[in-house]
């Protein structure tokens, strides 16, 4: 019984595409995925970070592939898919991770600033998942969207961020429901406070936000990359086969303390830190 499920080459014969594949968490999720046997795509906007990826991945997947897309246009973000499929064949795991975020209260956000998070996390969701739809196995394929504490823990200056990925778990949840009957399966992951990431240091810029942020953790620390991929892995393979609809945290228990709550003094004098 086992060992059908829990085989070397977990993802041995699994084709995977991963947006926002080309740094941080995702670029993590990718190279598991391609340790784990799966041969891999990655896409971003910028050509030397897809450049730089695919010489990493290379290692695990000689075959490893890089698209340069904007998951806001729709037709570019078909394009690679359909490409990956015509190289590879039918897709078995995708992975919408790209995200932008920043600081900054709601009353001095201008409305073009808000669409735009909302329009690169949130839609770049709904364009990756929708348009990988007609390229997957079915049954078989996995689907996962990377979501963010603020989904349900307010933050100041996050309202753009709140807002998207709440739409996210929402999407996530839906397409679980809609698309369970092809055998797709889709979940979501919450990383908490990764060290190393764009998105932290933006966020908790400063020792004595880092130290609130350690504090904040049941767990007591930052996590890394390799703890938000063994979770990917997990959702990705057979091992997560009875697993969708699900919105999982991956974050030291921080949820727990409800501590992503960022209160206005802490926002502004981390933007005053930020020049
Ligand atoms: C206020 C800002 C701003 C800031 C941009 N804007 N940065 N407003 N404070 N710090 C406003 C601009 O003034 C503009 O509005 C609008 O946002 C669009 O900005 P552009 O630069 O034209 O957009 P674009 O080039 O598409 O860049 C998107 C971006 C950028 C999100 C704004 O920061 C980006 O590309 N980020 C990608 C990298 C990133 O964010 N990494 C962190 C990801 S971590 P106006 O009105 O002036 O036209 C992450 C995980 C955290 O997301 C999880 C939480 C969700």
């Amino acid at each position: 019984m086992l060992e059908s499920t829990f085989r070397s080459g977990l993802l041995a014969g699994k084709n995977a595409f991963v947006a926002g594949g080309t740094s941080g968490i995702n670029l993590g999720i990718a190279e598991a995925f391609a340790r784990y046997g799966a041969r891999v795509a990655v896409m971003s906007r910028n050509q030397l970070k897809v450049d730089d990826a695919i010489t990493h991945l290379s290692q695990w997947d000689k075959r490893a592939i890089g698209y340069v897309a904007d998951v806001r246009d729709y037709a570019a973000v078909e394009r690679a898919l359909q490409n990956f499929h015509t190289n590879a064949g039918e897709i078995d795991l995708v992975v919408s991770g790209a995200a932008g975020n920043f600081l900054a209260p709601a009353a001095e956000m201008s409305a073009n600033a808000f669409r735009t998070v909302v329009e690169i996390d949130l839609l770049g969701t709904f364009n990756v998942l929708r348009a990988a739809y007609a390229l997957l196995r079915k049954p078989g394929a996995s689907l996962i969207s990377i979501s963010a504490p603020q989904s349900t823990i307010v933050s100041y200056g996050q309202v753009h961020a709140a807002a998207a990925k709440a739409g996210v778990d929402m999407v996530t949840r839906s397409l679980a429901v809609e698309w369970g009957a092809d055998g797709i399966r889709v979940n979501a992951i919450v990383p908490g406070p990764i060290d190393g990431m764009e998105g932290m240091a933006r966020l908790a810029p400063t020792p004595a936000a880092r130290k609130a942020v350690r504090a904040s953790c049941p767990l007591g620390k930052f996590g890394n990359t390799e703890d938000v991929a063994g979770l990917a892995l997990f959702l990705a393979s057979d091992a997560g086969r009875y697993m969708t609809g699900t919105v999982t945290y991956c974050d030291g228990g921080q949820v727990l303390t409800m501590a992503g709550t960022l209160t206005p003094a802490a926002v502004k004098r981390m933007l005053a830190s930020e020049g």
